[in-house]
């Protein structure tokens, strides 16, 4: 094995532990690449100042001083339309209180180990503890690609029928599958 496979991104040793940790500018973002452009742009160029406005809130997967992974969120709205096709037409007479998953990303050299399954259980995680305190219903997330949609299904997410890319969970749903595996 080479010296350059025994490190991994930025130089650290490629078998200390990832942490997951509260978005902090100190970490480095300009050198993260999950291999999706629009996501890459997101993280480096609008983390930062989404995070100081409480537009969104982000976590950080690092490595060391490298910031091997991502995943961000905000409040959300699952509008009438979405309410009547996901729950039937007799729920779509008001929008539903969500929160959405905004970004999610894992930096191609630590990808396929497990760290964007992690990410999302910790996500949701932290949605049911939000759902603890605030009133939201429903879990939201837009998958990049259809292909995606497997990745998130895994999870407990369905899709909207007209809408395959809309995805969503109702947090009694996650509340009973985290109940259930605790
Ligand atoms: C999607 C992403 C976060 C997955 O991260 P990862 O660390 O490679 O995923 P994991 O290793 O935890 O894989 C978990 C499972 O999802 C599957 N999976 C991962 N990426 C997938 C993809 N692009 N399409 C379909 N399935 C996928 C894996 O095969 C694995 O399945 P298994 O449990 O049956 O083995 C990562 O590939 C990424 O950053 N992609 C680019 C950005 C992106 O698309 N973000 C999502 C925006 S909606």
């Amino acid at each position: 094995m080479s010296a350059q496979e025994l490190r991994g991104a930025d130089g650290e040793p490629a078998g200390a532990p990832i942490r997951l940790v509260a978005f902090d500018a100190a970490f480095d973002r300009s050198v993260f690449d999950c291999g999706e452009q629009a996501v890459n742009d997101w993280f480096r160029r609008q983390a930062g100042q989404s995070h100081r406005s409480n537009n969104a809130r982000t976590v950080l997967a690092v490595q060391g001083f490298a910031v091997v992974g991502f995943y961000a969120s905000r409040v959300g709205t699952m509008e009438r339309g979405e309410v009547a096709e996901a729950f039937g037409g007799g729920r779509g007479r008001y929008p539903m209180p969500a929160i959405l998953l905004a970004q999610l990303g894992v930096d191609v050299r630590s990808q396929g180990r497990g760290l964007g399954a992690r990410l999302l259980v910790h996500a949701l995680e932290s949605f049911l503890a939000v759902a603890d305190k605030v009133g939201v219903e429903v879990i939201l997330v837009d998958a990049l690609t259809p292909e995606l949609c497997a990745f998130y299904r895994k999870m407990g997410f369905r899709s909207l029928e007209d809408r395959h890319l809309r995805m969503f969970m109702p947090v009694k749903v996650l509340r009973a599958t985290f109940n259930a595996s605790s």
